[in-house]
């Protein structure tokens, strides 16, 4: 199993500021400064993502939009091969197809998303370009391949031989059995809040490993996955996608973060309802929220997840709380 410390201490992170936090509610006090501008803030799922959110926060502290920050940043471990989860050399489904799933939102509530996408390495920049070119929110297979070509992207093999090597492994039993803090990190879901103090989002996934053919997750679902609702703030989930679906969970954080409810708040909330209704004990799924002052929070079911975040150039991992805790 992958150590989250040791990829801390060996990561080639060079000259970026960054520190483990073992505090999970982050303070922004975001109020435009004396020239006006809000501090920009960017935090992901998963701490292995620093590199994603240190590439969003170079756009936004620049004075960049918060949307083509989040779609750049999460660019990062969709091209990375040895993130198995996310984009090029994630794990096919169980008859081999690498298949993509991913969404975009931005401050105006547009958004655009692609679902059981293959072939093609940045789902989340054709999920970016159904928001702005066409007049749909989903394109699925063959439909969203078809548009992705048309607008230039390149087809391309995703299934590494390390994937590979694990798909025929699974093969020999083809047991299903999810696996909670696959590697420490899953889904990558990006928030960020830019100079003009504009929220945007992102989410993208191979989905779970070795799931059934043609299965959808959460990830590409506009209130599941991923909601951004500019008055409020935004929300965005990793693990068991099935478990989120059925609560439609990042909506919910953001309606309760409406309702006055902090992010911390709003996301154990969100993770209780799940907890309430399913077998949660063989499945990790964690949430983390952001409100329009740049507050932060995030809870999961089991302990191992995290988020990154950048701020004031400086990169900083957080650890969850969690509903069942070392000690239980
Ligand atoms: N959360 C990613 C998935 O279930 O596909």
């Amino acid at each position: 199993m992958f150590s989250r410390r040791k990829f801390l201490a060996k990561s080639a992170l060079g000259s970026m500021s960054f520190a483990l936090t073992s505090s999970c509610e982050g303070k922004n006090n975001n109020e435009p400064q004396n020239n006006g501008e809000f501090k920009p803030k960017v935090i992901a799922t998963w701490g292995p993502n620093l590199k994603a959110t240190e590439a969003a926060w170079k756009i936004i502290a620049e004075g960049g939009k918060a949307i083509d920050a989040v779609e750049q940043g999460v660019q990062i471990p969709e091209g990375d091969e040895q993130d198995q989860s996310v984009g090029y050399g994630g794990r096919p489904d169980r008859d081999g197809n690498v298949t993509l799933d991913a969404c975009i939102m931005d401050e105006n509530g547009n958004c655009g998303s692609v679902c059981y996408l293959q072939h093609i390495k940045h789902p989340i920049a054709v999920a970016r370009k159904v928001m702005d070119e066409t007049p749909h929110v989903i394109l699925a297979g063959e439909g969203a391949l078809q548009f992705a070509l048309s607008r230039g992207f390149k087809k391309e093999n995703l299934l590494t031989e390390k994937s590979k090597a694990e798909w025929n492994e699974w093969m020999k039993e083809k047991k299903y059995q999810p696996i909670i803090n696959v590697e420490n990190h899953d889904t990558i879901g990006m928030l960020a809040l830019d100079k003009n103090g504009d929220m945007s989002g992102a989410c993208t996934t191979s989905g779970l490993a070795f799931k059934i053919q043609g299965r959808v997750g959460d990830s590409p679902i506009i209130g599941a996955g991923l909601f951004i609702d500019n008055e409020i703030g935004g929300a965005t989930a990793t693990g068991m996608g099935e478990a989120v679906l059925k609560t439609l969970g990042s909506f919910l954080v953001v309606e309760l973060m409406r309702q006055g409810r902090s992010p911390q708040e709003a996301c154990e909330e969100a993770v209780m309802r799940i907890v309430k209704k399913q077998k949660y004990q063989d499945f990790q799924i964690g949430y983390l929220a952001m409100n329009k002052k740049g507050e932060t929070g995030s809870y999961c079911i089991h302990p191992g997840f995290n988020y990154a975040q950048h701020q004031s150039g400086k990169g900083e991992i957080f650890e969850s709380k969690s509903y069942i805790t070392n000690n239980k």
